[in-house]
């Protein structure tokens, strides 16, 4: 049952304005966005990171994330909303539902669907991955930054998902193929475990394979043919192989090495699937997106095969790219506009296809 908004939306010609809220993995993050006929305008963008909370462990902690979140979720909400414009400036609440960790997903909804009815604001569960998928077209005044043209090819990759998806429209959004088994991001941080780098691990192996050399040791790359899917729970065992083999890099140099294997591997996977997919799919336009596009290997090789290709490259910045509530509060503006409305009854979701992300109503019990 949705709450009865006591505030109706703006019309549709008049700027919508959207508190979004994100908890679905390591990061709480509030943001204030304003749709209106020129773009969507990130008024605040607030983020507090888990990853020292995590880093002990090598990776996420579902517990640990959720008391994280219930933690931090009111202050980071009133700083957003405050650096926004105030509460009186906010027109609907847009709360990730789904997918992420439960429990934490369970914080923000709750945070979410307090705040639509103590102050009667409509409320509308947003899917995180779509969020992704429509995060480069949110703007901060005075960042320019090339906006996607639909439709356009899409590359998420981050710690959690590794997928491609067509994108048509707002609303229309087709996965391509996904990953069987780890995240690129994940194995970028499995593997800087096994090298005891920290976690995260992707911006370590990053700096390191910067300097090394990718062909010193190749690691094989899985799912060669046409298909668009992905696998990399098996570069993680080659790497497992290669240590007990040869021990742990005697010296700087056979690191270096080592992550510029590693890197090479991830790298030239997601490359020649992103344009394998615009092939197949006769779309010419991709665009980078999560936490793994922030790799300074992926950008360039990606740059080098798309002009090779005679592909449109748009490559957002990282603060597009990573988890943030930006993109939460835009996707759900979109969602809002077309008629969504959530209620009472909006539950997290640990999966949620993204096909059913816009069109279709959020999960309700
Ligand atoms: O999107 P994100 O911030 O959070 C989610 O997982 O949703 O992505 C985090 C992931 C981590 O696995 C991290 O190791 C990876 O992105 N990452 C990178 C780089 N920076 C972050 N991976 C490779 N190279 C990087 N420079
Ligand atoms: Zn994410």
């Amino acid at each position: 049952m949705p709450f009865p908004p006591t505030r109706p939306l703006p019309s549709d010609d008049a700027p919508l304005t959207v508190l979004g809220i994100e908890s679905s993995c390591d990061e709480t993050a509030a943001s204030v966005v304003r749709l209106d006929r020129a773009g969507a305008w990130v008024l605040s963008d607030v983020i507090a990171s888990q990853v020292a909370e995590h880093a002990p462990y090598g990776g996420v902690v579902p517990e640990i994330a959720a008391r994280a979140h219930l933690r931090v979720i009111s202050p980071v909400v009133r700083e957003a909303v405050l650096a926004g414009g105030g509460w009186d400036s906010i027109d609907a609440v847009a709360v990730t539902a789904g997918p992420g960790l439960i429990g934490a997903l369970l914080v923000g909804l709750q945070a979410g669907k307090a705040i639509a009815l103590a102050r009667g604001l409509p409320l509308v569960g947003v899917n995180h991955l779509v969020g992704h998928l429509l995060a480069p077209f949110t703007r901060v005044q005075g960042e320019e930054h090339a906006q996607p043209i639909f439709p356009f090819i899409a590359l998420l990759a981050s710690g959690g998902h590794t997928a491609l998806y067509r994108c048509d429209d707002a609303a229309t959004i087709r996965e391509l193929g996904a990953t069987r088994d780890d995240a690129a991001g994940e194995a970028f941080d499995k593997v800087a475990k096994m090298l005891g780098l920290g976690y995260p691990g992707g911006p370590v192996i990053d700096r390191l394979a910067a300097q090394g050399d990718p062909e010193a040791v190749t690691f094989p790359q899985a799912m060669r043919g046409r298909s668009l899917e992905f696998s990399f729970s098996g570069l993680k065992t080659s790497v497992a192989q290669h240590l007990a083999k040869h021990g742990q890099p005697a010296d700087e140099k056979a690191l270096r090495d080592l992550a510029a294997g590693v890197q090479r591997a991830i790298v030239e996977t997601l490359v020649r699937k992103l344009l394998l997919a615009a092939q197949l799919e006769g779309v010419p336009r991709v665009v980078l997106g999560g936490g793994v596009a922030a790799n300074r290997g992926l950008r360039a090789r990606a740059a080098e095969a798309c002009a090779r290709a005679g592909v449109t490259l748009v490559v957002p910045p990282t603060r597009v790219c990573t988890d943030n509530a930006a993109m939460i509060a835009y996707a759900g503006a979109v969602s809002l506009r077309r008629g969504r409305l959530d209620g009472a009854g909006l539950d997290a979701r640990a999966t949620w296809p993204v096909d059913a992300g816009l069109s279709r109503n959020a999960p309700a019990r």
